[in-house]
């Protein structure tokens, strides 16, 4: 397994969910983590347990699709540690209904946290990674930004956006050594998804060829793969990690 000692990395929406896995498992295998998402008492549990694990963790509150409070966020993670060597763009969320019901609030606000929020942050942390000729990226999109899905056009769009952006932030920074990949998730059991009813979500496991969902640490697994030193030569990637529901 891959090591991450002495590595620093900043996990958006790292509170719960998949995010929370992630954090965990980058400091299994030996990182310092910044915990950062809008839930204070959620990044507060996420760090202590990492802080059980006898590495550092700092929690901060910041709301991605805010610069100021991003800025913020990179300003901390400076304080506290010399280098940003990872970052996870997780934070996301979802406002579904079909497009003629939908309003503009809604497409409105998933497109600024899962969009634009992946744009504020990785935009300060390269400053900071171009300066140390090294970095890895990751984001967090979907299968439905791939292959799209009723009901989901803001989420679909915003993911779909996410993979563009990967792939023009992969060669924009490559020359610095800095990656930059997408992974895409399909049914993973979260909070996010636990509130869909029994009746979709037995409809997804028809279209699963695994025949099962996933779990966060299925995708915390392959973003660890990503964000080590062994992952060099990948960059403008997306990675289904989705049983097989999308295969190009
Ligand atoms: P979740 O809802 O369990 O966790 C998301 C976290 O992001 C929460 O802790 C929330 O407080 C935080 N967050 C929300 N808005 C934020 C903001 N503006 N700034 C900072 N933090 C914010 O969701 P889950 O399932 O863990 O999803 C994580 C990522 O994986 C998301 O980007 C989601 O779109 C993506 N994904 C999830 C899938 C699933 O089946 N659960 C499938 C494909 C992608």
């Amino acid at each position: 397994m891959a090591t991450f000692n002495g590595k620093v990395a900043i996990v958006t929406g790292s509170a719960r969910g998949i995010g929370k896995s992630i954090a965990m498992k980058l400091a299994q295998a030996g990182a310092d983590i910044v915990v950062t998402d809008t839930d204070s008492d959620g990044i507060r549990q996420t760090a202590q347990e990492i802080e059980t694990l006898g590495r550092k963790a700092l929690a901060v509150q910041c709301n991605v699709a805010v610069g100021t409070e991003v800025a913020e966020l990179v300003k901390k993670t400076l304080d506290a540690f010399p280098a940003i060597d990872i970052l996870v763009n997780n934070a996301g969320i979802t406002r579904d209904n079909l497009l003629v019901r939908m309003d503009e609030k809604d497409w409105d606000l998933v497109l600024s946290v899962n969009l634009k929020g992946p744009f504020l942050v990785t935009k300060a942390v390269c400053q900071i990674m171009m300066k140390q000729r090294r970095g890895r990226i990751i984001n967090v999109a979907s299968v439905v930004g791939l292959m799209g899905n009723a009901g989901q056009v803001n989420y679909a769009a915003s993911k779909g956006g996410l993979v563009a952006f990967t792939k023009s932030v992969a060669k924009e920074f490559a020359s610095r050594n800095i990656t930059c990949n997408a992974v895409a998730p399909g049914f993973i059991s979260t909070p996010m998804t636990d509130k869909l009813d029994e009746k979709v979500r037995e409809n997804y496991l028809k279209v699963i060829p695994l025949n099962r969902f996933g779990s966060a640490d299925d995708v915390a697994n392959t973003i660890l793969f990503l964000a080590s030193d062994e992952a060099g030569y990948i960059t403008g990637q997306v990675i289904g990690i989705d049983g097989g529901m999308f295969m190009r």
